[in-house]
């Protein structure tokens, strides 16, 4: 495989993942070439250089334009804010590059619509950062829905918490911008909505309510500002196959810090799984004896794969930051042409879809079938 030149846009928390896993994808997986961390791009020249030189960049600047004019860039890690991911997207696709950009897609559908034509149009490739699916645990539980291990799935309930935004008081920032965005929909529920299309397919039908549980937030130089998306969605859906499904997202929760908890229900069992004990998932199987019937707890170990790339031992665990290393992995294999486990733009444009169908549904209080 040739060696990438690689440009990131955006260091924050999710431009240092990218930045980690572009340094970590060769030693971890080792049957890709290194990249070449070639040009980074910041808010300002200061902040640029910094980062440039902690992340092991070549190349530092405050114009992300001349990153992506550099031909010597060849990907495009996009981690900036939610409404910048279309004007960047779009014009590292229109320059030639393949792009890595964070969830979700865009605010706006018509500008997801657009990035969706630009990859179609280059040729290049396109995916989003819905890490999630990279879980070694989660492809496994996949693979057992899909050997019909728990029968068939008849019900699935997902619930996504942080408590980032659970404290009145805390400052306004771009996430309560409704040019960020729904809220909690495209912020938080676009991720339960990756895992469920990974596991399932695409959700068919939906209806929402969603909450703002605080109407005001203090700005940071003094007064308040009106908060102008919803930090609290609860959503009942029909997933593909008629199965029934609940997804609730709050980033206002007292107490949860990662929480992803996926119940699966089917007709010989059940499977749990909660992204805050991401290395691990229980097994129900209604088999044998009652008196020992039970849920088994599962740990990851080098038998789900790519567990045994980090670590030879078992129940040592993998973290948040491995799952983008996964990722990148995978990038790199689509970018090369091979079969690759990743959101491309195609399917990121059905889960913006859902997402403005479950706002949709909340603005006109009834269910919102989606289109295929
Ligand atoms: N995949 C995940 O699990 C996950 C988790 C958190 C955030 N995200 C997504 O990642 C994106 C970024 O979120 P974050 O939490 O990293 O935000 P952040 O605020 O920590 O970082 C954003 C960075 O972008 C920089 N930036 C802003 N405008 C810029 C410009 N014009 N040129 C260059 N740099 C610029 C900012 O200075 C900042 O350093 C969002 O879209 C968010 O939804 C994904």
């Amino acid at each position: 495989m040739k060696s990438l030149g690689v440009g990131l846009i955006g260091t924050g928390y999710m431009g240092k993942c990218h930045a980690l896993a572009w340094n970590a994808v060769k030693t971890v997986f080792g049957d890709v070439a290194r990249p070449r961390l070639v040009h980074l791009a910041e808010a300002n020249e200061e902040l640029a250089t910094l980062r440039a030189s902690e992340f092991g960049f070549e190349k530092a600047t405050a114009d992300w334009r001349a990153l992506i004019a550099d031909p010597e860039v060849d990907v495009v890690s996009v981690t900036t804010p939610n409404q910048f991911h279309p004007e960047m997207a779009i014009a590292a696709l229109q320059a030639g590059k393949h792009v890595w950009c964070e969830k979700p897609m865009a605010p706006s559908y018509g500008d997801a619509e657009r990035m969706l034509d630009a990859a179609s149009i280059s040729g290049r490739v396109g995916i989003l950062g819905y890490n999630y699916i990279q879980n070694p645990v989660m492809r496994h539980i996949k693979t057992l829905i899909g050997e019909g291990a728990i029968g068939e799935i008849n019900h699935v309930r997902v619930e996504m918490d942080e408590d980032f935004m659970a404290d009145p008081d805390a400052f306004f920032y771009w996430k309560s911008e409704l040019a960020a965005g729904y809220g909690a929909l495209d912020d938080f529920a676009v991720h339960p909505l990756s895992l469920l299309w990974f596991l399932f397919g695409h959700v068919e039908a939906v209806i929402t309510d969603m909450v703002k549980p605080y109407a005001e937030r203090p700005l940071q130089q003094g007064g308040r500002r009106e908060v102008e998306n919803h930090d609290l969605a609860s959503v009942l859906m029909r997933l593909h196959g008629g199965i029934s499904a609940v997804l609730m997202a709050n980033r206002s929760a007292w107490g949860r810090k990662g929480r992803i908890a996926l119940q699966i229900f089917g007709s010989k069992g059940a499977i749990s799984y909660d992204q805050e004990r991401m290395n691990e998932f229980e097994l129900y199987q209604a088999e044998g004896r009652g008196t020992e019937q039970g849920f088994r707890k599962i740990l990851a170990a080098p038998a789900h794969r790519p567990y045994g790339r980090f670590i030879p031992a078992p129940g040592h665990g993998l973290g948040f930051n491995d799952l983008k290393i996964i990722e990148c992995r995978e990038l790199i294999g689509a970018i090369a042409g091979e079969a690759a486990s990743v959101v491309t733009f195609v399917d990121g444009l059905r889960i913006e879809k859902t997402v403005h169908a479950m706002a949709q549904s909340f603005h006109e209080r009834r269910w919102v079938e989606i289109a295929s």
